[in-house]
């Protein structure tokens, strides 16, 4: 898909290195990955799992086919050919600095050197590297899979050309690129995120509030906003019909009192420290740290499908990582007849489509006869983007489906698809699911050409009408099975 990897490297895979292993192995993007500790496939296999989970509810567009994965022993094998290198290390300058330096030396020339660094400023970062116009950082955060914004901040040598280029291809693998225009410590979000995180502990410290009620004031009230809209946008609106001039005349005056501990730092004494891990083991009530992260994954999903129906914040990145998935997975549109019949659908079956009986649920047979009819569409120059332009579509108007061999887990299947007939408003589709030379289930859809501002049934615009024609006589010459027969009507039969 446009600017997508074909392989990176990541140093360090731990919860931030990991995470974006998932992320990009999940998007189809094979991972290189240096990190000394023998355990560090251990911890990925979980980071992996969650995240597969956590994209199985995410969409239902489908995904590419996993992208491969390699541990290495050393840096140089794992910078060797890749398109990007994202370095996630321990948040120390010295190690950092050398294992960016490493990577430098063995990468290609112009391949981007990345940090995940929370706050390390770029042009530190870059004192031993060669070449150091393609070392920037990247800040993702927690959990780098689900969660969009990277930060990126170049260094003084950095090129503009190798922050646009890094930014494209995170923008491919779903993500919100933001420039750091001025390279400062902790950028704009940590920025923000260690003032709050100051006030929070100066509140527990002084024995103001709890870890939960700090927590609590958060997740009630301003938290639910800041996931729409951030501090300006909220604060325009609470200004009222006046505005934000009157806003600032209103409030900027406490401003000046002022509420907040500003940049004094609570000293972390062992008494305090053990206030903090006590009130936070309270507050996680047993709940293991697996069972939070998936708990997070389903809440964060939920609100990520909230913001996809209202187009705001990153549920528009949400949309628009679906379309070039979309886009990616049909072939160019005008390509021809293309195989005989079409196969547009080809992946495997996940084990979070698996039911109370260990087959494929009911549905899932349904999504997959609905996503190779849209993989039809899009061939036929009805994507996503034709439809709101065109103002017309097609709707499905009848579905047969015949099961005859259950799904499970683990499967390879193809979906076939074969144009049975069509005239002027209506086209009529045979599609089957195999598991290799074995079919498992087929449907026959009638799909009816409507224009969508009336919704009424019309006649198809020339171009599309020939199109059509032009599947249609390509697989004339098909078998044409006879219409799956009614079991219910043979039961309703007389003897
Ligand atoms: N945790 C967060 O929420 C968060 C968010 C954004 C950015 N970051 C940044 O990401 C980086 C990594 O943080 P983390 O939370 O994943 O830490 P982590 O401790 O979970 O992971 C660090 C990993 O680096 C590995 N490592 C140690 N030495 C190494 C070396 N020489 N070469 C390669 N790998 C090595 C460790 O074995 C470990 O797996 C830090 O720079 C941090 O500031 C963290």
């Amino acid at each position: 898909v446009g600017e997508r990897p074909g392989s990176v490297a990541l140093l360090g895979g731990g919860v931030i290195g990991g995470g974006w292993a998932a992320r990009f192995l999940l998007n189809g993007v094979d991972v290189r990955l240096y990190d000394p500790d023998p355990r560090a496939p251990e911890v990925l296999a979980g980071m992996l799992e969650n995240a597969r989970r956590a994209y199985a509810k995410l969409t239902l567009v489908p995904l590419p086919d996993e992208g491969e994965l390699h541990f290495t022993d050393t840096v140089p094998e794992a910078v060797a050919g890749v398109d990007l290198v994202q370095e996630s290390a321990p948040e120390r300058l010295e190690l950092k600095r050398e294992l960016l330096a490493a990577a430098s030396r063995a990468a290609g020339a112009s391949v981007p050197l990345c940090s995940s660094t929370s706050g390390l400023r770029p042009t530190e970062l870059a004192a031993e590297v060669t070449g150091p116009e393609r070392l920037l950082v990247g800040h993702p955060f927690n959990p780098v899979y689900l969660l969009p914004l990277v930060e990126l901040c170049g260094g003084r040598a950095t090129d503009p050309e190798v922050l646009e280029r890094a930014g494209a291809m995170y923008r491919s693998v779903g993500m919100e690129p933001l420039t750091v225009r001025t390279e400062i410590d902790g950028f704009i979000a940590d920025r923000l995120l260690e003032a709050l995180w100051r006030e929070a502990l100066w509140l527990v410290h002084d024995g103001v509030a709890t870890v939960q009620e700090v927590d609590d004031a958060i997740r009630y009230g301003a938290g639910l906003r800041w996931a729409l809209m951030g501090t300006f946008l909220t604060y325009r609106i609470a200004g009222g019909p006046a505005g934000m001039r009157h806003f600032m005349a209103h409030f900027g005056p406490t401003l000046q009192a002022p509420w907040t501990k500003l940049t004094d730092v609570p000293e972390l004494t062992p008494g305090f420290l053990d206030t903090i891990v006590a009130q936070s083991d309270a507050q996680a009530d047993g709940r293991s740290i697996a069972e939070l992260e998936r708990w997070r994954d389903d809440a964060l999903i939920a609100v990520l499908h909230g913001l996809r129906t209202q187009g705001a914040g990153a549920g528009a990145t949400l949309s628009r990582w679906e379309r070039s998935l979309r886009d990616g997975a049909a072939p160019a549109e005008g390509s021809g007849t293309g195989d005989i019949p079409l196969r547009l659908i080809a992946r495997e079956i996940p084990a979070a489509w698996i039911d109370y009986n260990e087959h494929v649920h009911e549905s899932r047979y349904l999504q997959l006869f609905g996503d190779a009819t849209d993989a039809l569409l899009t061939r036929l120059g009805l994507g996503p983007d034709a439809v709101a332009q065109a103002g017309a579509s097609f709707y499905t108007v009848e579905t047969r489906l015949n099961h005859l061999r259950p799904l499970l887990a683990g499967d390879r299947v193809t979906v076939t698809t074969q144009v049975l007939g069509a005239d002027d408003k209506r086209l009529h589709l045979l599609h089957v699911i195999a598991r290799g030379d074995e079919p498992v289930a087929r449907a026959e859809q009638m799909l009816l050409h409507v224009d969508t501002p009336s919704g009424r049934a019309a006649a198809m615009a020339a171009p599309l009408r020939a199109r059509v024609e032009a599947l249609a006589s390509a697989h004339a010459h098909l078998a044409r099975p006879a219409p799956a027969p009614s079991l219910a009507s043979r039961l309703a039969a007389p003897a």
